[in-house]
């Protein structure tokens, strides 16, 4: 694999690099994900890059959408143009179009050095992992840089496909969050705590079942949990959950797999763990030496249902012994639960923030990401 952070200037100088970012951020005022990428963006232009094109998706929009309306403002990327501007200190153009043809025209028109491109999930090659749609994006960079390690586990046009027309590297983020995850698999202490939540049904399930023979307990909360109740036989009313995904739930009911034994209902639904599962979740994190977190166990973003994920952070930050990984947008972006949170965390060494939820949970269970497979195989480009 070739990385961004050993590119020369020379390498760099008067070149148009395609940057795939993941801006997929709930609220546009929760930045982690972006100020993460700035490293990438900062040596590109202290390098004298010609121009960086930012591609990202934001959401699930679905590529019959095509445009954006005011009602799905939530999965513009607009609002981050001027964030990148702030961070950066250079103007960024923002490119609307949604016809691939007009978007590569627009960036190509452009005097900004760096354009930020509308969410590429818009096109509808993007999710198909199109190449042609991957060669039309390519033809307006002489290079790209995947630093998007939170989507690299989708097998899309802007992380795979592109990869086969252009010389292609790993940005800084997708290095170190590599390099990270690398270190906690080569050694994980026993007891492992896996610890599940979130709204991704689909995905979570999966990973339940992947960690299932490798992790010594398992303790599920948020929309995954639901689908396992149901898979039981409880009653879940209202809640989120995924009829489809009840078959795979019933294959999981292992003994080192845990669900909420309590839960705060509101309305008929399920939104958040009870009491009982949060002293019970925060007992088995007290004891382990490895930690892996991904999803909130409820809806953590609504005040009264915000305490189970309150829990499982005050339990991780109380054990200062284990090595821990939080991963995952939504998760992160809770950890303005805890007071004085960037403090607290910023001695703790052994405490890594991941900007992959998904991806994450994907790379430490083994499985090959798209992409970065699609980057070891860029070994004998020039
Ligand atoms: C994430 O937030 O996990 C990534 O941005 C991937 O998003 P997706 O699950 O919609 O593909």
């Amino acid at each position: 694999m070739k990385y961004a952070s050993k590119l020369k200037k020379s390498d760099i100088r008067g070149k148009r690099f395609l940057v795939r970012v993941d801006l997929n951020i709930k609220n546009s005022d929760e930045l982690f994900r972006l100020d993460a990428v700035i490293p990438t963006l900062s040596l590109l232009l202290k390098k004298e890059t010609e121009k960086i094109i930012i591609v990202s998706h934001r959401g699930r929009p679905g590529s019959a959408k095509r445009t954006i309306s005011k009602k799905m403002k939530e999965v513009s990327l607009e609002a981050f143009a001027p964030l990148i501007a702030g961070k950066t200190g250079e103007a960024v153009d923002f490119i609307s179009a949604n016809r691939i043809t007009a978007l590569v025209r627009e960036v190509e028109n452009s005097d900004a050095r760096i354009v930020l491109v509308e969410n590429i999930r818009l096109f509808s090659g993007e999710e198909a992992n199109d190449p042609s749609f991957g060669r039309i994006l390519a033809s307006c960079a002489d290079a790209y840089v995947n630093d998007a390690f939170a989507s690299s586990h989708r097998a899309h046009a802007s992380i795979s496909a592109i990869t086969k027309f252009l010389p292609s590297y790993a940005g800084i983020l997708l290095e170190r969050e590599m390099t990270r995850l690398d270190a906690m698999l080569r050694n994980p202490r026993r007891p492992f705590v896996l610890v599940v939540g979130g709204a991704k049904i689909s995905d979570k399930l999966g990973i339940v079942r992947m960690f299932q023979n490798d992790a010594d307990k398992i303790l599920v909360g948020g929309a995954a949990a639901n689908t396992c109740l149901v898979a039981q036989g409880f009653p879940v009313w209202r809640s989120l959950y995924e009829p489809k995904m009840v078959r795979e739930a019933r294959k999981i009911q292992k003994k080192n797999v845990f669900l909420p034994v309590d839960a705060h209902v509101f309305e008929e639904a399920i939104l958040d763990i009870g009491p009982e599962t949060a002293r019970f979740f925060a007992e088995a994190i007290a004891l382990a030496k490895t930690i892996v977190w991904s999803g909130p166990m409820g809806l953590s973003e609504k005040r009264g249902f915000e305490k189970g994920t309150r829990a499982i952070w005050s339990a991780i930050l109380a054990n200062k012994d284990a090595e821990v990984v939080v991963g995952g947008g939504e998760t992160i972006a809770s950890a303005k639960l805890i007071p004085n949170f960037k403090s607290k965390i910023s001695k703790r060494k052994n405490i890594f923030l991941s900007t992959g939820g998904g991806a994450m949970l994907d790379y430490l269970g083994g499985k090959k990401l798209p992409g970065i497979e699609a980057l070891k195989k860029q070994k004998n480009r020039k």
